[in-house]
């Protein structure tokens, strides 16, 4: 079955939810930034959007690393953020517009995202896209004040004051503002977290995504995963691509082998919830530490959507079952090999041989010929599938080498090497 837009942002939120700590700033934003922008005769499904994704450029995990070695916490809330004042949350809103402008549904609404800092004097009143910049930013300034005081009358009149005072905001964005204030349900609904989730979900159009639209989502999803850690910095992109190869080779045929290809996109997408200090820890993990390590297929298997999810969309099942084993000694569920199709034995297998490529930070990464002889002895124990390991060495043996994908340049449009 084909996902839709309203499945793609529901796991943009969850990754947001799980990953940091701005998820109720951005339903507040998305829930203000809507209601004032429907005054001014917006469309309140793409502001509902907009005001979600305005900040998506935080979940950078190359800043969010910097953050936790700076403040020393794990996932940074809107205060942590605001703390810094310094270079590590400055480029948010053009990485963020970047991210928006791939995702097919609202691209050519990425400015927006891009200029919600912006002040009046860079803004033109007579353009839409900058009136609902200066919208969104207006949303933003609320939901900041809102969520560092008090959840009381006073505290939302003072709000509504400096709000309509302030010189930060186009004169349009207030005087709608000024008019949604008065209204007491405005306020009862913007602190209350689960009117305000229900408020994002029913704005979400459920607009089928093509192909493409799927494949785009995969790519964002997976540089997002890669970038967090210098150790996976490739992972995900060559488990994708040796997957999609070996589908291909399976004859599972074209349409088949692109949802391989999506499903590989996202099989580490819960590594982004992994705390640094234990993807990069320099040895050997404790079995508190693995226990942890070992989470990041739960978090992808909710960050999709959970069962729901995973018997509607066959293909994200195939991610989540990547540390599976054939002898049933894998994890998270110890699945037996009658409950991993071919699909899934092909991310296994894809996943192994990757990483054995790789350096960790406890062991050098190994030539593609080792590695594909500790494949072998996997496959030979019964962990591994035996049919998807001859075409694994049959690609090897025509001369697989991973250089295609690592002169690959895409990364570059989503994230700063700060
Ligand atoms: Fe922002
Ligand atoms: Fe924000
Ligand atoms: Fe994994
Ligand atoms: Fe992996």
């Amino acid at each position: 079955m084909r996902f839709n837009t309203k499945e793609m942002y529901l796991i943009l939120f969850r990754l947001l939810k799980r990953v940091s700590k701005i998820d109720i700033h951005s339903l507040q934003v998305a829930y203000i930034s809507k209601i004032v922008g429907r005054e001014l005769g917006f469309s309140r499904q793409r502001l509902n959007v907009l005001g979600f994704l305005h900040d998506i450029g935080l979940l950078n995990p190359v800043q969010v690393n910097q953050v936790q070695r700076t403040l020393g916490v794990e996932n940074a809330s809107i205060s942590n953020w605001l703390a810094l004042n310094s270079g590590l949350q400055e480029n948010h809103a053009v990485i963020g517009a970047r991210i928006v402008s791939h995702i097919e549904d609202i691209s050519e609404l990425s400015d927006v995202v891009e200029k919600h800092h912006y002040y009046p004097i860079l803004l033109n009143p007579e353009i839409d896209h900058d009136i609902m910049a200066s919208v969104v930013h207006l949303a933003d300034s609320v939901s900041i004040q809102l969520l560092s005081g008090e959840k009381d009358f006073n505290h939302m009149e003072t709000i509504k004051r400096a709000v309509v005072n302030s010189n930060e905001f186009l004169e349009k964005a207030k005087f709608a503002f000024e008019k949604i204030s008065e209204k007491k349900g405005f306020w009862w609904t913007v602190v209350d977290e689960n009117t305000l989730y229900d408020e994002f979900e029913r704005d979400l159009e459920e607009n089928p995504l093509s192909n493409s639209d799927l494949q785009s989502l995969g790519d964002i999803l997976m540089y997002m995963t890669d970038v967090k850690s210098r150790f996976t910095t490739f992972h995900t992109e060559r488990i994708a691509y040796v997957s999609k190869l070996l589908a291909e080779r399976a004859h599972l045929g074209e349409e088949r082998a692109m949802e391989v290809f999506f499903a590989a996109k996202i099989h580490d997408l819960g590594k982004m919830a992994t705390p640094i200090s234990i993807l990069e820890k320099p040895g050997k993990l404790t079995k508190e530490e693995t226990f942890i390590m070992q989470r990041h297929i739960f978090d992808s298997y909710l960050i999709v959507g959970g069962r729901e999810a995973i018997e509607k969309h066959r293909l994200l099942q195939w991610g989540v079952n990547h540390h599976e084993r054939l002898d049933s000694s894998g994890y998270a569920w110890g699945k037996s090999s009658t409950e991993l199709d071919l699909e899934s034995r092909i991310i296994m297998i894809a996943d192994v041989f990757v990483a054995l490529t790789e350096d960790r930070p406890y062991r050098k990464g190994m030539s593609i010929g080792a590695s594909l002889d500790v494949v072998a002895r996997q496959v030979q124990s019964g962990l591994l599938d035996e049919y998807v390991f001859t075409k694994l060495r049959d690609l090897v043996a025509e001369g697989l080498d991973f250089t295609r994908i690592e002169s690959n340049t895409r990364r570059t449009l989503f994230f700063y090497e700060t």
